[in-house]
């Protein structure tokens, strides 16, 4: 915990509190209020956590109005220009860049982990064939706690250890397995020889007739969505998995649980929304229906893909995602395609329209990795198990971070109690 240098002073019915202020190694300082119940006897409000801080934590560091986006401090264009996902995701797990014998042997053990269980694909051939990949992806992954019992003692370093390798691992492995059921085609395994993002792409687009032969521009553009992906502070998803961890659930129920929750399309599920609202638009001429119908109070019609809870000047991932998108269009040479076309013309009218300028809301990371994950061929439905096997080695690195925490408590939530207050029991017969 940051040192204590300053206080802030709470009034309520003529008694002063005073609430210890801890000050960050960067951005907003923050108000203890851990002990407000205990000494006054109130709560504090804040449904979204808008203005809550809910841990201390060293890993990600986000300034909304900048549009900064830091890894244990290196900013995110940096690793996603100079960097690679494996790399990163041992920067996220242990705090420092590797040396390359490091890195090496991360890489190793990650390669060596890839394959599940055989038995394991009897999970799948449960599932209705047109399951979408996100719903099998929390159900595999809740069921590594079934098969992986040697990984599950969290009191025990070395399983935490081995739990958090084997789900950076075997992720890819899951989220293709479940895309090929879903086409009715065999499960491809994984290829030792082939980097982390190249090995995701050979097992989603290979078939036993064929091997798909992976461009390295493609895998270089995959490899930049995982590292776009790969943590982003207290989100959704990751304060869920805090949150089921805090009991002391098993790495693999705490990371199904975030999978469940990055499923919504107000978070990771707003890759597939934004491109189904693409295709729903259709034509560019179809534009100002849509943005008439964002902005109507009345409408609960949102525009997928933009706006952000955090970033009010623009996404930094969105960035870098954009260049990426351009340089993966013209490689495919889809820069026609009409799809595109309404997205990069959508860009441009809401980028310009007073209501979007004026409430802040840019395109996000999620507008534009839609664009290059339809390029590619992914259907929709992938497009959430990708942000999902990527993000995983963020929810892995702040459920670690979590434990090692001596201040670890299990998080318990206080409410505004608006309902009936005591009453006694009505007989069926007496109630009106
Ligand atoms: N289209 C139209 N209006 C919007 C949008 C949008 N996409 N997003 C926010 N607004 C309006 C909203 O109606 C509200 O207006 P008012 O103040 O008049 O009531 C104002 O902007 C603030 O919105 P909010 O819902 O209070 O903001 P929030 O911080 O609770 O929500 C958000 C953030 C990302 C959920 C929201 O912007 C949204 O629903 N965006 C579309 C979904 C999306 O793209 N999500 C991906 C986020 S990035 C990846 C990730 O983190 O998973």
């Amino acid at each position: 915990m940051a040192d204590t240098t300053k206080t802030a002073t709470l009034t309520l019915d003529g008694k002063s509190y005073e609430l210890p202020v801890h000050s960050p190694t960067a951005g907003p300082d923050v108000i203890d209020i851990r002990k407000l119940y205990g000494t006054a006897g109130v709560f504090t409000y804040d449904p979204g956590f808008t203005s809550t801080a809910s841990c201390d934590s060293t890993i990600t560091f986000i300034d909304g109005e900048e549009g900064v986006l830091l890894h244990r401090g290196y900013p995110i264009d940096q690793l996603a220009g100079k960097s690679h996902y494996l790399e990163v995701c041992y920067l996220l797990l242990y705090g420092e860049l590797p040396t390359a014998a490091q890195l090496e042997k991360f890489e190793t053990t990650i390669t060596r982990h890839t394959m599940i269980h055989e038995q394991m694909h009897n999970f799948f051939r449960g599932f209705r064939r047109d399951a979408h990949p996100m719903a099998t992806m929390v159900g595999v992954i809740g069921a590594m706690s079934a098969f992986y019992h040697d990984s599950t003692d969290i009191s025990d370093p070395r399983q935490r250890e081995i739990a958090s390798h084997r789900l950076i691992a075997k992720m890819p492995t899951i989220a293709a397995m479940a895309y090929k059921y879903s086409i009715g085609q065999p499960f491809v395994y994984p290829r030792n020889d082939l980097d982390y993002a190249a090995n995701f792409i050979h097992m989603c687009f290979s078939v036993p007739a064929e091997e798909y032969q992976v461009d390295p521009i493609l895998s270089r553009a995959m490899d930049r969505i995982f590292t776009l992906h790969a943590d982003h502070e207290q989100n959704a998803s990751t304060s869920t998995v805090r949150l089921a961890s805090s009991s002391g659930a098993n790495p693999f129920a705490c990371i199904a649980a975030g999978i469940a929750c990055l499923w919504g399309p107000a978070h990771g599920g707003a890759n597939q929304a934004c491109l189904e609202m693409l295709k729903e638009i259709g034509t560019v001429d179809r534009i100002p229906e849509y943005i008439a119908r964002a902005k109507d109070k009345n409408d609960p019609f949102r525009l997928m893909g933009f706006g952000h809870r955090v970033y009010k000047n623009m996404d930094p991932r969105a960035t870098v995602m954009k260049e990426s998108a351009d340089e993966v269009l013209e490689l495919l040479g889809v820069e026609d395609n009409p799809l595109l076309q309404v997205a990069k013309e959508l860009e441009q009218i809401a980028l310009n329209d007073p209501y979007f300028k004026e409430k802040k809301l840019f395109p996000n990371v999620d507008f534009y990795s839609g664009i290059i994950l339809e390029a590619m061929g992914f259907p929709t439905s992938m497009f959430t198990p990708i942000f999902a096997l990527s993000r995983t080695v963020g929810w892995i690195s702040q459920w670690k971070e979590m434990l090692n925490d001596p201040q670890n408590k299990i998080g318990r939530p206080r409410q505004l109690y608006l309902g009936s207050t005591l009453r006694d029991y009505v007989d069926i017969e007496d109630r009106g």
